[in-house]
């Protein structure tokens, strides 16, 4: 959890690169940008040209009672407020539409790269990382590049003109505010990097009280029974104590941030009014200038603080940019050659015209392999499977029979050594080819939100619900699903969270079932379920099996005694395979396995 809650405020320094890539992505919607930023400089140029003719209305109608003029000024007045109105609403229309746009942009390309990447990809990577990427990351990002960028533009440009309006007005007294210029930098800077560095420590202590927190809640149990409680209380106040200090240093920090401006800015309109009142009084200086000046002074402000806070955004929002492009771009381990994918497709493309049928006769050649970190889990494996034959994998924990299923699946490849499909290297295929041919059936089952008709339908997208119904009723599942009152349309929560661990692993017998795969993988469950329902899966495991070649890591019985081959694996090596019938009067390791621990079952 901490180590990418830290990240946050890197003072990284600017990196081109990396902003003409997000620049690139925003491509698509530039005209929002330009319209935007558009509007942000005319807003700026009135700001500053609005207290000209202020002065002008002052030095003409009051001055010199020239009231003639005052009607031109009231239809002038109301032209400035009907193009402020319109530009405003071109700025926030546009400003929202470049940040959802990105947003959509940046979260599409992440994810789309995210269907591409292997197994290998999110062994490295925990999923806390890559939500924080889709979500906190691209929402700052996607801020900062319509809000912040037309912000950005607007204080700048705003200080620019206000500049040279100043200095065109009266050199004098413009030099005067702008010699305040280096002391207001200052200042920004100085607070800006104490409020970060308070921020930083927050969120450390934060991490540190939410784990405290978690700890706290989910030992409960524990603590009491070893009588833990005040140490724990001990602990607990010690860390929200000094969460406590630093949130008081930031607040502080930033409670005097504002103030210290306005002070200088006092300054300024003081200096201003003294050198000012006494050239109107000596050398006969308009009272048009000095309101003029006042007001800039006013409106010139304003602007600093939100660029400092703008600057140190987009400073965070490149440490953001960075870790999104790294995900965009990030190139999958296994993925298939060019000439691969020209023949056959891509994972979203895929060509089927070219596609071999697939037979399911599957050979381990030489096979050795390794987790990116780890020992060698195969080494030198040799396996050949005949098509329709039905392999029950057996042995202990870690011994290897994920990885020999991994490894078909193609979630993995060989490090060294080949598997061929049908008697071709299955590099030669594409993956398309493969995930299209195979069923894949999980320990624990997966299933995604929304109904239990749609659950089966991710099998195969075109099924309709007659089809649906009947790949049901083959496993087992019909019976369980129409006692629902709404049947197929039951909604199955996040993940399945409202169905049974039986009735989810029915449904994705189903989904296994509606594909009709060419190879089918079962990791089998070991969880107890109640006689009926053992039954019921018995009887889709045996349906879904038929006439494919399937993989069973089989935990229960019958399923292993029905296999055509069982292998007993032991650290990645076979040790022993034939039927049942063998095995049990061959009187070796499977003969054990199967007193020891299966015979109980029976
Ligand atoms: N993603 C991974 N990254 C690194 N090492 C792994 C990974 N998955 C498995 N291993 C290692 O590979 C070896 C074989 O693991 P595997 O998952 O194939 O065992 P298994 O026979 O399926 O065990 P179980 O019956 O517990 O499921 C183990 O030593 C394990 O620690
Ligand atoms: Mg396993």
């Amino acid at each position: 959890m901490t180590h990418f809650e830290e990240e946050e405020y890197t003072e990284a320094k600017f990196d081109i690169e990396v902003w003409k890539k997000i620049f690139k992505l925003m491509a698509p919607f530039k005209n929002n940008i330009y319209l935007g930023v558009g509007a942000a400089i005319i807003l700026a140029l009135i700001d500053a040209v609005y207290p000209q003719i202020n002065k002008y209305a002052i030095d003409e109608i009051a001055g010199n009672g020239n009231t003639d003029l005052l009607p031109y000024f009231i239809g002038f007045y109301v032209v400035i407020m009907i193009v402020i109105g319109f530009m405003v609403f071109s700025f926030i229309i546009n400003a929202g539409n470049v940040q959802r746009k990105l947003s959509y942009v940046l979260r599409k390309k992440a994810f789309q790269n995210l269907q591409r990447l292997p197994f290998s990809y999110f062994d490295k990577t925990p999923v806390g990382w890559i939500m924080a990427r889709m979500t906190s990351d691209s929402r700052k990002l996607s801020d900062i590049l319509s809000w912040g960028l037309i912000d950005l533009s607007w204080g700048l440009l705003m200080m620019i003109f206000i500049t040279i309006f100043m200095l065109l007005t009266n050199l004098k007294l413009a030099l005067i505010v702008l010699s305040l210029m280096p002391i207001l930098i200052y200042l920004s800077i100085y607070f800006r990097k104490k409020i970060l560095h308070a921020y930083r420590k927050i969120r450390k202590e934060n991490s540190k009280i939410t784990g405290a927190f978690n700890e706290g809640i989910m030992g409960a149990k524990t603590t009491k029974t070893l009588v833990l409680e005040q140490q724990n209380y001990k602990d607990f106040d010690k860390l929200t104590g000094t969460m406590k200090h630093h949130s008081i240093r930031a607040a502080m920090f930033a409670g005097l941030y504002f103030p210290s401006i306005l002070f200088i800015a006092s300054i300024a309109t003081g200096l201003v009014m003294y050198y000012g009142g006494n050239d109107i009084l000596v050398h006969g200086l308009q009272f048009g200038t000095l309101y003029v000046f006042v007001a800039y002074i006013g409106s010139f402000f304003e602007p600093v603080m939100q660029l400092a806070n703008i600057l140190a955004r987009f400073q965070q929002a490149q440490a953001s940019a960075e870790r999104l492009i790294s995900l965009i771009e990030e190139e999958p381990e296994i993925w298939d050659d060019k000439d691969v994918i020209e023949k056959y497709g891509d994972a979203i493309t895929f060509k089927k015209e070219n596609w071999e049928e697939l037979h399911g006769d599957i050979e381990f050649k030489d096979v050795t392999f390794q987790y990116d970190k780890g020992e060698k889990v195969l080494t030198d494996f040799n396996l050949t499977i005949k098509q329709g034959e039905t392999i029950a994998i057996v042995g202990h924990t870690g011994a290897g029979k994920s990885t020999i299923v991994n490894l078909i699946c193609r979630f993995y490849e060989p490090t060294e050594g080949k598997i061929l499909i049908d008697g071709k290297d299955y590099k030669k295929r594409s993956l398309g080819w493969l995930h299209d041919n195979l069923g894949y059936v999980l320990q624990s089952p997966q299933l995604f939100s929304g109904s239990i008709e749609d659950n089966i339908r991710y099998g195969k997208k075109d099924a309709t619900l007659e089809e649906i119904k009947h790949a049901a009723k083959l496993v087992d599942a019909d019976k369980f699903i129409d006692s629902f009152d709404n049947g197929y349309d039951t909604i199955v929560g996040e993940g399945g969270a409202r169905l049974s661990v039986g009735q989810k692993q029915l449904i994705s017998f189903a989904r296994a079932l509606i594909a009709d795969p060419r190879i089918l993988v079962l990791d089998e469950a070991t969880s107890s379920v109640d006689t009926q329902t053992e039954k019921s899966l018995q009887r889709a495991i045996d349906v879904v099996l038929e006439g494919r070649t399937s993989f069973v890591i089989a935990h229960r019985l019958s399923t292993i005694t029905k296999a055509d081959r069982i292998i007993v694996l032991e650290r990645g090596k076979i040790i022993e395979s034939g039927t049942h019938l063998d095995l049990i009067n061959n009187k070796q390791k499977y003969y054990q396995l199967y007193t020891n621990q299966f015979i109980e079952e029976s």
